[in-house]
C-alpha cells in the first residue's frame, strides 16, 4: 500500500516523516506477537466473511480476501512467512501481505474494525487455547501423582507439621493431596475460560461501528460463547489475561511445593526417595553429586511467574479507559508464564514415574519422633479419659520416654498400666498400621478411604478430560474456518 507522505506505514496518511528507527524498535511487537499470526488470520476470515454476507462488502470481494487471508495462512503455516519488523505488528503484518497477494480489495479487510478489537480477538483465541493445553497437562500431572501413589500403595511416611514428624499417614494419601491441589487448578483455569470465551469484535477503536454487522456471526464462527456487552470494556480490560496468569501462578506454587518435597525426601537426611538419573545432575567438581536441579528449576521458576503476574496487575493499574499502548506489554510475560508453566508440566509425570520410594526408611522416620503420640491420647480418650487430660498424660510420658532414651512402641503390659488405670487391662495398640487404618473418615488417611479417593479423582479426572476434549474439538471447528468457509 504506497502512500504519498513520507511515512510508509499502513495509518500513514497525516504523518510527514517516517518514524525514527529507534521508536520502530520500540514500538514493534511483532517479535512476540507473532505467536498470534493463526489467530489473527482466522478471525480476519470470519471478519470477512461476516462482512460479505451483511453486504458491508460485496460476496466477491469477501471471497477474494478470505482466498488471501488462506493462502497467508498457508504461508505462516508452511514457515515461508516473512515477519518483518517494520510492519510493526501481526495485524499490519497479515494485512500488508494480504495486499501484496490479492491487491487494493484488501484495503477493505479492515471497514468496520480496529486493531483495538482486533487484538483483544486474538488474545482472547490464543488465551483460551493456552488454558486448554495447561488443563490437559496438570491432569497428566495429576494421573501422575496417582500413579506413584499407587505403585507404593500401603508405604507409610510420617506426615509433617512444622516439617516437625506428626501423625503417620499413607504415602499414597500425600501424592493424592498433589492430584486434588491439580484437579483444583484446572477448576480454576476452567472458569476462566468462560469468561475468556466472549468476542470483543465489534467494538472497533472504542466506541462500535456505524456498520451494520453481525457480532453474534462472527462469535459464532470463531467458537465464542457470547459477545462483549461494552465497547470501551471489551478494548481495554486484560483482566482475562490476569486471572489467567494469577491460575499460572498457583499452578506455579503447587509445583514448588511438590519440587521441595522431592528435595527434601532425595536428601541423605530423609533418604525417602531416590531421584532417576535422567531427572538429576552432577556436580563439576564433587564426583559423589546427585543433585535434584530439575526440582530446584521446578521451585525457582516460580519465581518468574509470580513476576510475570505482578508485572500484568501493574501495567494495567493505572490506565484511564480505552486502549492505552502500555496494553501491549501484555503479551510477553504471558506467554513466558505460560512456556514456564508447561514446560515444568510436561517434566513432572516422567520425574514421578521414575521417582524409587524407600518404604522402610518412611516406615522407620513414621514409627520414629512420638508420631503415635495422638493415637495414645485419642485411645485415653475412648476410654473415658477428658481429651485434654489425656493430651498431658501422654506429654508427660512422651517426655518420661525422650529421658530414658524409650520409645512408645517398647512399653510393657506393666508400664501401660503405669501410664494410667484404663490401660490395665488393654494396652492401647501402637503401631503404624493400627494408627493410619483408625483415621477411617471421609477424607482421612485409612487405606479404605484412600481408595475411595483415588477412585473419586480417577472420576474427576475422566469428567475433566472429556469436558477439555469438547474445548480443543471446538477449537479445531475454528481452524476449519480458516480452510473450510467459501471453500
Ligand atoms: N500491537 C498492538 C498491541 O499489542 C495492537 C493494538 C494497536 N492499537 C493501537 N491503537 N495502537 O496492543
Amino acid at each position: 500500500m504506497s502512500s504519498s507522505t513520507g511515512s510508509n506505514k499502513l495509518w500513514g496518511g497525516r504523518f510527514s516523516q517516517p518514524t525514527h528507527e529507534l521508536v520502530d524498535q520500540l514500538n514493534a511487537s511483532l517479535p512476540f506477537d507473532r505467536r498470534f499470526a493463526r489467530h489473527d488470520i482466522i478471525g480476519s476470515i470470519a471478519h470477512a466473511t461476516m462482512l460479505g454476507r451483511q453486504g458491508i462488502i460485496t460476496e466477491a470481494d469477501a471471497q477474494a480476501i478470505v482466498a488471501g487471508l488462506r493462502q497467508v495462512l498457508e504461508e505462516v503455516e508452511g514457515g515461508t512467512f516473512v515477519f518483518d519488523v517494520a510492519d510493526e505488528d501481526i495485524h499490519m503484518a497479515v494485512e500488508r501481505r494480504l495486499h501484496a497477494l490479492i491487491g487494493p480489495t484488501a484495503g477493505r479487510l479492515h471497514t468496520a474494525r480496529s486493531r483495538n478489537d482486533q487484538v483483544a480477538l486474538d488474545f482472547r483465541m490464543w488465551t483460551r487455547e493456552a488454558i486448554a493445553t495447561i488443563a490437559l497437562a496438570l491432569l497428566d500431572a495429576a494421573d501422575a501423582a496417582l500413579r506413584l501413589g499407587s505403585r507404593y500403595a500401603t508405604a507409610i511416611m510420617p506426615g509433617y507439621t512444622h516439617l516437625q514428624r506428626a501423625q503417620p499417614i499413607l504415602f499414597a494419601h500425600h501424592t493424592h493431596a498433589w492430584a486434588v491441589m491439580f484437579l483444583r487448578d484446572i477448576d480454576r483455569l476452567a472458569d476462566a475460560y468462560r469468561r475468556v470465551n466472549v468476542s470483543p469484535l465489534g467494538s472497533a477503536a472504542l466506541a462500535g461501528v456505524t456498520h451494520p454487522i453481525d457480532r453474534q456471526l462472527t462469535a459464532h464462527l470463531l467458537g465464542f460463547a457470547g459477545t462483549s456487552s461494552n465497547s470501551l470494556d471489551a478494548v481495554s480490560d486484560r483482566d482475562f489475561v490476569i486471572e489467567t496468569l494469577a491460575a499460572f501462578a498457583v499452578i506455579a506454587m503447587h509445583l514448588s511445593r511438590i519440587a521441595e518435597e522431592l528435595i527434601l525426601w532425595t536428601t541423605s537426611e530423609f533418604g525417602f526417595a531416590e531421584m532417576a538419573d535422567a531427572f538429576s545432575t552432577g556436580s563439576s567438581i564433587m564426583p559423589q553429586k546427585k543433585n535434584a536441579d530439575v526440582a530446584e528449576l521446578m521451585r525457582g521458576k516460580s519465581g518468574r511467574v509470580y513476576g510475570h503476574l505482578m508485572g500484568m496487575l501493574t501495567v494495567a493499574k493505572g490506565l484511564p479507559l480505552t486502549y492505552n499502548k502500555d496494553l501491549q506489554e501484555d503479551k510477553e510475560g504471558f506467554f513466558d508464564a505460560y512456556d514456564t508453566v508447561l514446560a515444568l508440566l510436561r517434566v513432572l509425570p516422567p520425574m514421578l514415574d521414575t521417582l524409587t520410594m524407600r518404604p522402610e526408611r518412611m516406615a522407620t522416620a513414621a514409627i520414629g519422633g512420638f508420631s503415635l503420640a495422638t493415637d495414645v491420647a485419642d485411645e485415653l480418650a475412648r476410654r473415658g479419659v477428658p481429651f485434654r487430660e489425656a493430651h498431658e498424660i501422654v506429654g508427660r510420658l512422651v517426655a518420661q520416654c525422650v529421658a530414658h532414651e524409650r520409645t512408645l512402641e517398647s512399653l510393657d503390659a506393666a508400664e501401660w498400666a503405669a501410664v494410667h488405670p484404663v490401660f490395665a487391662e488393654t494396652p492401647p495398640d501402637v503401631t503404624l498400621a493400627a494408627s493410619v487404618n483408625a483415621r477411617d473418615i471421609p477424607g482421612g488417611t485409612a487405606p479404605r478411604q484412600v481408595a475411595l479417593a483415588y477412585q473419586r479423582a480417577h472420576d474427576d479426572i475422566s469428567t475433566w478430560r472429556a469436558r477439555i476434549t469438547d474445548w480443543t474439538q471446538a477449537l479445531e471447528q475454528i481452524d476449519a474456518v480458516g480452510s473450510h468457509v467459501h471453500r
